[in-house]
């Protein structure tokens, strides 16, 4: 334990409940803090002064930080996230069809046009539903380890960071109404009754086989 720095001794006293015999200054119980009393000479109270100041001005620089931090993860950004990494294009009707012109009270509830190709016909769903159901904490998990059909880009999601993916579900979770739920699922080799775009059924290897087949992981 560093015996000069003071202000060590106030947090490792209060933690033990004890102070050193030869402590300079007395603390009048636990509930008391800060009310700190001095016994010293003026030379150890103007240490015993410093060494508080510099206490006192660490725990703020921490608590803003930690500020900082939580701002980061803001409904704002989780709104530019959501724009700039695409969730859009399959996740809200008509997007791209229009530009990109649909206003956010209808992002991302799902599309009824299905993807189809070798892995059945898949559709994007209502994010806003999928989120309804998760805590935040649950939501980071969820992203972190999904891994679905095509043509969702899961693998972007589980690289995102635990900033990014709250924010991006603070956004979604204030949108509403919540909408209804996109068609499920379609297993390979039955006719969907919805629009959907067809993905040719490529020989193995080829160049668009492989776009879907390795989960993003093209280091070669
Ligand atoms: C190219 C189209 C496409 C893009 C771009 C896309 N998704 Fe998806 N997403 C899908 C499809 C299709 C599914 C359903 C996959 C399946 O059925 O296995 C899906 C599924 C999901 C799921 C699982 C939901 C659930 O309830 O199981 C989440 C979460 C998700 N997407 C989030 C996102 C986010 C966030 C973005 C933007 C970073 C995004 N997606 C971009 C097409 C897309």
């Amino acid at each position: 334990m560093p015996t000069n720095w003071k202000g060590f001794w106030i947090i490792s006293g209060l933690k033990t409940g004890k102070l050193p015999a030869h402590s300079p200054f007395v603390i009048f119980g636990k509930n008391s803090f800060p009310f700190v009393k001095s016994r010293g000479t003026p030379q150890m109270n103007t240490r015993l002064c410093g060494a508080l100041t510099a206490l006192i001005m660490l725990t703020t620089s921490s608590f803003s930080s930690f500020a900082d931090s939580s701002n980061r993860a803001s409904v704002d950004r989780g709104r530019y996230l959501v724009h700039i990494a695409g969730c859009n294009d399959c996740h809200t009707a008509g997007y791209g069809a229009s530009g990109g012109n649909i206003p956010q009270s209808e992002w991302l509830k799902g599309d009824i046009v299905g993807w189809r190709g070798p892995w059945g016909t898949t559709y994007a769903p209502n994010l806003r539903l999928s989120l309804s159901a998760l805590t935040e904490g649950q939501w980071v998990t969820f992203a972190r380890h999904l891994s679905s059909r095509p043509p969702m880009p899961w693998f972007n999601l589980n690289a995102m960071t635990e900033e990014d993916l709250q924010s991006i579900y603070r956004f979604i979770k204030q949108l509403q109404p919540l909408g209804d739920p996109a068609p499920t699922y379609v297993p390979p080799g039955v006719e969907p009754n919805t629009p959907y775009v067809l993905f040719p059924a490529t020989p193995e290897g080829s160049q668009s086989a492989h776009v879907f087949t390795t989960g993003g992981n093209t280091s070669q």
